[in-house]
């Protein structure tokens, strides 16, 4: 028997007249049922998000710091509880799942010391032209509003965290929309802001179910939306409130290059456990898993059999056992769909190195060589536990390759050669490389995000709470300078 969660409706916890199951992927069993807010209680929340604005923006930055750094410690200190329920919502292996809350502690540290730091003020003097005898501009950055955060699945608190701690760090309040998939976590984090002093009416975490989200796009009084999530469905929040402050984290078919001067043993059988590992991690479902392998010629022949090896290596099984590495997707039919894209492969040619079986929600991890540029695994973003290996001649010829998609987010180099590494960081057409690692390496305060399809603008801590904020200058008049 499990428990109706009731949400949060302005710090508040409410009840709707409707409800959602949510389901583990892995054995089918309810994990929980959440509560679903009417429109009445949505408009509320939105209501009580724009009321609050102009006071929460006042509040000082030791009263938000406080508050984020209580959520750092609760979240801490139920580290254990909280990875089993992502783990049990979303079917992630419960290592994951420890990982992710523990990435979800360092984005509210972040926040804490942002906080603190953030609004200081830059000083430009006017005086460098006749007409500014005596003025200084002062700017200062200011919330632009009440934020709609969009969380998706694949990441049920983490990326829940970095939509609703840089908000608070600027003192703007969120409307908090988690996954239908994945609410429960979201709903957790609002116990742990629930515990704070901030402001009623700063936060909500309302799972509103995602037809009924157009309205809540195009309400005026919610200026700042942060989306992660499909590229159908960013583009047309983009589309449908183009005058929004909207930051889109959309999909990627990330690359990792083997350069030639990668060639040692323990040189490629360190890239080869990575790319396992982080092609696979949480069913291949992230934006950055590891989904193209672009092997310099002269290492490919000693590269591919290490990865396979290393792939077949990753325990699959129930997310709940400490030692599974790969669990379920997060339903049958994305299952189904992965499926269906190795198929069309095969069929186009492609060699079957290894997996291509599914089992239910599961997806065997596969790779996959000598495949057509044009089948979905190559182009499209699989968001499944599947890798592509690919020969190139050249560097030039990996950069190209690593360009030649629609997306754009991450990339990973592995090579030696510092001047490398920064031709890939001026070739790639990304929003990150990594040098040395896999194109999955990201570190919750530095800048995260893509160019083409994958997206526009970038998380990160600060960077969400610069697109979060505007710049207003004041110009002093008569002074001494
Ligand atoms: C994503 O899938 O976009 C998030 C990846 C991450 O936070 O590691």
């Amino acid at each position: 028997m499990t428990h109706t969660h009731a949400f949060w409706l302005a710090g508040r916890q409410a009840t709707g007249d409707d409800t959602l199951d949510v389901t583990s992927p892995w054995d089918g069993r309810l994990v929980g049922t959440a509560s679903v807010p009417t429109e009445a209680q949505v408009e509320e929340a939105v209501a009580a998000a724009h009321a609050v604005r102009a006071e929460f923006a006042a509040t000082p930055a030791h009263v938000r710091a406080a508050a984020l750094e209580h959520v750092q410690r609760r979240l801490a200190e139920r580290a254990e509880e909280i990875a089993g329920l992502i783990s049990a919502e979303n079917g992630k292996p419960l290592k994951w799942a420890r990982g992710e809350v523990g990435r979800a502690v360092s984005v509210f540290r972040f926040a804490t010391e942002e906080a603190r730091r953030f609004n200081g003020g830059e000083a430009q003097r006017l005086d460098t032209d006749a007409g500014g005898a005596g003025r200084l501009a002062l700017t200062r950055r200011f919330p632009r509003g009440a934020v709609l955060g969009i969380a998706p699945f694949n990441f049920p608190l983490n990326l829940c965290a970095h939509k609703v701690a840089p908000a608070l760090a600027v003192g703007a309040p969120i409307i908090l929309k988690p996954a239908p998939a994945t609410p429960l976590s979201g709903l957790l984090l609002g116990e742990l802001l629930a515990e704070t002093d901030l402001p009623a009416g700063s936060w909500s975490v309302l799972p509103v179910p995602n037809d009924r989200m157009p309205a809540l796009v195009r309400d005026e009084r919610l200026p700042v939306i942060s989306f992660t999530g499909s590229g159908p469905v960013g583009w047309s929040i983009l589309d449908s409130a183009p005058r929004k402050h909207t930051t889109l984290e959309l999909g990627g078919n990330g690359a990792a290059i083997v350069l030639a001067d990668w060639s040692s043993d323990a040189d490629l059988d360190w890239a080869a456990t990575r790319i396992a590992t982080f092609s696979n991690y949480q069913g291949g479902q992230s934006c950055i898993s590891v989904q193209r392998v672009i092997a310099d010629a002269s290492v490919y022949d000693r590269l591919v059999p290490r990865i396979v090896a290393a792939v077949k290596e990753q325990v699959t099984g129930d997310p709940s056992n400490p030692a599974t590495d790969v669990g379920p997707l997060v339903s049958e039919d994305a299952a189904k769909r992965v499926e269906s894209w190795v198929g069309e492969a095969v069929d186009a040619g492609a060699t079957l190195l290894t997996g291509g079986e599914r089992d239910g929600a599961t997806y065997a991890p596969t790779v996959l060589t000598d495949v057509p540029s044009d089948v979905q695994v190559s182009c499209e973003e699989v968001f499944g536990p599947v890798l592509t290996v690919t020969r190139a001649e050249d560097e030039a010829a990996a950069f190209a390759a690593a360009n030649d998609s629609q997306y754009g987010l991450q990339a990973g180099v592995f090579t030696h050669d510092v001047r490398t590494a920064f031709r890939a960081h001026r070739e790639l057409e990304v929003g990150g490389v990594i040098i040395g690692d896999v194109p999955s390496y990201r570190a919750d305060q530095m800048p995260y995000g893509g160019t083409k399809q994958s997206g526009v603008g970038r998380e990160g801590v600060r960077f969400a709470m610069d697109d979060y904020t505007y710049e207003r200058v004041m110009v002093l008049t008569g002074l001494d300078l």
